[in-house]
């Protein structure tokens, strides 16, 4: 068997399906748009967090929202399932951000460097207001003190993968949340 069918023939357990995490984007949706400025900024970090993007700022149109949307890749994982510990940015933000209101975006929150190291960043480039939206929140796992503003899914300690999230690469194109069968 080759190293990526080793990886890709996993069972891959649902967690959440697919018609889940669309309530549970539009459900956000509401939200922001209750609590926010009509012209936010927002900022998504890659690459978990782009299909969770492209479904929320469509969820925020119709609720709505005018926003505006850049991203920001940052790398704390490298292949594997434990978190590296340092995030370096790999590609940073190109808009203007002094004086904007910005929703920053994840795919998941964990221990919370990542959403801390991102927002230090957005307020040391001028950002007014940073709100903060995951779609998944691991909220025994955190290591900082940081809380999310939206939380779609409060998620089992479990590694997720799908919708985005990646286990070494893999599975970021599959349509629902699920985790590897035997982690
Ligand atoms: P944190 O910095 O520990 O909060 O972790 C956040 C980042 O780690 C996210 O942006 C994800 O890329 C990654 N991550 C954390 N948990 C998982 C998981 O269960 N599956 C896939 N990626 C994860
Ligand atoms: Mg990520």
């Amino acid at each position: 068997m080759s190293e990526a069918a080793a990886i890709t023939d996993r069972r891959i357990e649902i967690l959440f399906s697919a018609a889940e995490i669309e309530a549970q984007v539009h459900r956000l949706a509401t939200e922001i748009a209750a609590a926010m400025a009509e012209d936010v900024l927002l900022a998504a970090i890659l690459k978990g967090s782009f299909v969770f993007a492209a479904d929320l700022i469509r969820a925020l149109h119709h609720a709505g929202m005018r926003p505006q949307i850049d991203f920001m890749t940052l790398a704390s994982y490298r292949a594997g399932t434990t978190s590296a510990g340092a995030v370096d940015i790999t590609r940073d933000l190109a808009d203007r951000i002094a004086g904007r209101s910005v929703l920053l975006i994840d795919d998941i929150l964990e221990s919370g460097r990542t959403l801390a190291f991102a927002r230090d960043r957005l307020f040391s480039r001028g950002a007014a207001q940073i709100e903060l939206c995951v779609l998944l929140d691991k909220r025994g796992k955190r290591k900082t003190d940081i809380e999310a503003d939206f939380v779609g899914f409060d998620c089992p300690d479990r590694f997720v993968v799908g919708y985005g999230l990646d286990y070494a690469h893999y599975f970021r194109e599959l349509p629902f949340i699920g985790y590897l069968e035997s982690d």
